[in-house]
């Protein structure tokens, strides 16, 4: 053997380490989704390196991947797709051309990227966004908030609110031709937690008289107190949200202050003044057996008063809406909840399921076996994989009998 085979099959082997990760068996398209993470892990790595060199922000490296799946407004022979303002933030909107006198359903909705990254933009999010209206005859209307870290919270969550509240006036129903009764909050991952936090907020807003119908929250993120849940633990290093990544959006979402990051990673976040959250995500109470299997639930340790006190965001219901009292939930709308097996963020979708229908909010909850977090997005070549096709329908499908 020559130094050049030895050297292409050290190569060989190195690139194969590098891609192969452990994913479960029946994920269809596993080896696709390596590779789909392979590129991820790459773009995060070099983030790492230009965030420590000074180069740039590791989020404006990560947001290079939401860059280049931008795609202009393209209207169709069914649907009008227009980039334009709702009270001066941006949305990309979808009119559908079906039956243009009759009155429509219409979707607000949120995307995700850990509010630092995404774009409504984006192709997976324009395309699903068009199968809605179209399918739906129904008025989507995609929200473009601000994004971390350039605007921390309460920005994003408020950016939504504002848009949402604007669609939820009479007239600018009657504009788009839009059934009051008939409108719906939908969003995936940071999306699903605006969604959430923003339903929530709504019910006490004595200036919003039109309300909900429904709330879609697909692997919504839901807290920020407890990071060591029975899905963190199993899911740890799961793509394409390793619980790193999302320990690196969350904080990013409220602080750059890297003393929030360390808190969230040893999972000391609670004062002793505000004992009583635990109860919120207690996981031994709030998730059924089968979820909680291996597991045995230990309380996580209480964080200082002092962080608690300079970022008050990361116990605020409206960034993390699990945290809201009970009471708070009664008057949520139908809720249809998306979670995924292999998610870090499963068991804050489950645990939200379990609060809801305590308060007394009817939900469909579609737990998907064989999913990884950000499923809904692989619906466009070349990454589309059967989970992404088979969310997309069930959600959809499920909206058109609900809606
Ligand atoms: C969590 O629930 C268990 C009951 O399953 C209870 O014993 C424990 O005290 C609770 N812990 C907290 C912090 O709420």
């Amino acid at each position: 053997m020559g130094n050049k085979t030895l050297y292409l099959l050290l190569a060989s082997v190195l690139v194969a380490y590098y891609i192969y990760i452990p994913i479960p068996e029946n994920v269809e398209g596993r080896w696709k989704l390596m590779f789909i993470s392979a590129v991820f892990r790459t773009v995060g790595h070099l983030g790492a390196i230009a965030d420590k060199l000074g180069l740039a922000h590791y989020m404006d490296i990560l947001m290079m991947i939401t860059r280049i799946e931008i795609i202009p407004p393209v209207s169709d022979e069914k649907v009008t797709v227009t980039d334009t303002k709702f009270d001066g933030i941006p949305v990309r909107l979808y009119l559908p051309k079906g039956q243009p006198d009759s009155l429509k359903r219409a979707v607000i909705y949120i995307h995700g990227g850990g509010w630092c990254v995404g774009a409504s933009a984006m192709e997976p999010y324009d395309r699903l966004s068009r199968w809605t209206s179209e399918r739906l005859d129904a008025v989507i209307m995609s929200v473009d908030y601000r994004l971390a870290p350039k605007y921390l919270f309460p920005v994003q969550f408020e950016d939504v609110y504002k848009v949402a509240k604007y669609i939820l006036q009479n007239t600018v129903l009657e504009q788009y031709n839009v059934d009051p009764s008939r409108v719906c909050i939908s969003g995936d991952s940071a999306g699903g937690n605006l969604a959430a936090a923003v339903a929530q907020q709504l019910l006490d807003d004595p200036d919003v008289k039109v309300k909900l119908k429904i709330q879609v929250l697909i692997y919504p993120a839901l807290q920020t107190i407890d990071w060591n849940l029975p899905s963190y633990q199993d899911n740890e290093n799961m793509p394409v949200l390793p619980k790193s990544l999302m320990v690196k959006f969350f904080s990013e979402y409220i602080t750059p202050d890297i003393s929030l990051k360390k808190a969230m990673e040893t999972n000391q976040l609670v004062p002793p003044e505000l004992s009583h959250l635990f109860k919120f995500v207690n996981w031994s109470i709030l998730l059924p057996e089968r979820f909680q299997k291996g597991h045995v639930y230990t309380r996580p340790k209480h964080g200082s008063s002092e962080l608690g006190q300079k970022y008050p965001g990361f116990l605020d219901p409206r960034a993390a809406p699990l945290l809201a009292d009970d009471i708070k939930l009664r008057g949520l709308p139908l809720t249809y909840m998306i979670t995924c097996q292999y998610d870090v963020l499963r068991d804050d979708g489950i645990m939200y399921v379990s609060r809801l229908r305590e308060a007394g909010v009817p939900v469909t909850h579609y737990h998907v076996e064989d999913a990884v977090h950000g499923a809904i997005m692989f619906i466009t070549s070349p990454l589309i994989l059967p989970m992404g096709q088979k969310v997309a329908n069930n959600y959809i499908e499920w909206l058109n009998k609900n809606l």
